[in-house]
């Protein structure tokens, strides 16, 4: 057997999203219903025990790179030690802890967190319009929001990239503002494709194909150029000669990357979710706490592994009636 995490499809696993938590401070119009959701009960998800367990056993079997998620990950109680933790995990194979976080909360406490050993941070951000903002967050916050990444920028840390999911109608006039940041700026920008989940309302008239944003942003930038990207990403990467940052489209729904996958999801109440549009899950904490061995748990994994399908057809092949909203995913990638 493989001492890796490798599906039916030789695609090896070495990339784990890990929740941290259901709950979120801002209430994204796309990732989460208006009405809100029902949280899972305290007692239902990881404990930092059992996370620690979860994560070291993953990195053994080959996992490089942990992202945390959430919900809104900053918001988890204890979250600069928990990364703390993590980091001892370097000397089992780990390579990176990187985390997606809506900025809100985080920018006394960045810092603090990568001393701790989080190298990576993506933030969401879609608009640069504090308005806007609240259209689409139901919150204020727009100035946390800008805090944060500018202390990320100032940081030095070896990877900021901004999240923007473009709404038609919506955001989608503000890409090449978004560009322009990646003048003066070491920044990633990349334009996320509006997805469907449980109760976001998605409709393909309020999506914009990356290949509409491409063009319209050559059309300023002639000069831009493909840039190179790290294996597995998610982004095609583009560069305008002379800036400091680059941009990227995230086309889950127009151009899937399902060939290419190597990422397993943990969600906040255990469950491994092998791709983020298969409704289908595997209870990792009931597995636990019924007193499995590690191994017994990897059989676990490996079998939930072996189901992962090769890709999704298509946008009318995506289950959004069982699958979760995204808030309870993680959100994050996935294959269409
Ligand atoms: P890195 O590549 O590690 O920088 O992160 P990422 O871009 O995968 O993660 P991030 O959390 O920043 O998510 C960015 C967007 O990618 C989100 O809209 C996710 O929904 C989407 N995404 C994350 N994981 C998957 C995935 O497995 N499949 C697809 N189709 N989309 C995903
Ligand atoms: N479509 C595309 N991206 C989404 N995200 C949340 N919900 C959706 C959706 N419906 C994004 C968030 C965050 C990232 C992790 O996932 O903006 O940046
Ligand atoms: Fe919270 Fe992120 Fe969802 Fe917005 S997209 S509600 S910030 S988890």
């Amino acid at each position: 057997q493989s001492p890796f995490l490798v599906d039916t499809f030789s695609r090896k696993h070495d990339y784990l999203r890990i929740s941290l938590t259901e709950r979120c401070n801002l209430r994204c119009f796309y990732c989460m219903p208006e009405e809100g959701i029902d949280l899972s009960p305290e007692g239902k998800i990881l404990t930092n025990k059992e996370l620690l367990r979860l994560a070291s056993l993953f990195v053994r079997n080959g996992v490089t790179k942990i992202r945390l998620t959430g919900g809104e990950p900053t918001i988890r109680k204890g979250i600069v030690d928990l990364i703390g933790r993590f980091n001892e995990l370097k000397s089992l194979g780990l390579k990176s802890i990187a985390m997606t976080s809506n900025g809100l909360a985080l920018h006394r406490k960045l810092p603090q967190m990568i001393d701790s050993g989080l190298s990576h941070l993506n933030l969401s951000l879609d608009t640069l319009d504090p308005f806007k903002f609240e259209l689409i967050t139901r919150r204020r916050g727009h100035e946390a929001v800008l805090k944060a990444l500018d202390v990320a920028l100032r940081s030095g840390m070896p990877s900021v990239k901004l999240n923007v999911v473009v709404v038609k109608g919506l955001n989608d006039s503000e890409v090449l503002d978004f560009v322009t940041l990646t003048k003066d700026q070491p920044i990633s920008v990349r334009f996320i494709e509006f997805m469907p989940f449980t109760g976001n309302k998605w409709d393909q008239a309020k999506m914009v194909p990356s290949s509409e944003l491409i063009a319209r942003v050559r059309e300023r930038y002639p000069s831009a150029t493909r840039d190179l990207e790290e294996p597995n990403e998610t982004a095609r990467t583009w560069k305008v000669p002379g800036f400091r940052g680059t941009f990227g489209f995230i086309s889950s729904m127009s151009d899937h990357f399902c060939s290419s996958c190597n990422r397993l999801r943990l969600t906040a109440d255990g469950q491994i979710k092998v791709c983020l549009f298969d409704p289908n899950e595997v209870s990792l904490r009931d597995t636990m706490r019924q007193g499995a061995s590690d191994e017994e748990l990897l059989s676990v994994i490996r079998t939930a592994l072996s189901g992962k399908k090769e890709k999704h057809a298509g946008m009318n092949d995506i289950d959004v009636v069982t699958n979760r909203p995204m808030i309870l995913i993680g959100p994050r990638r996935s294959h269409v």
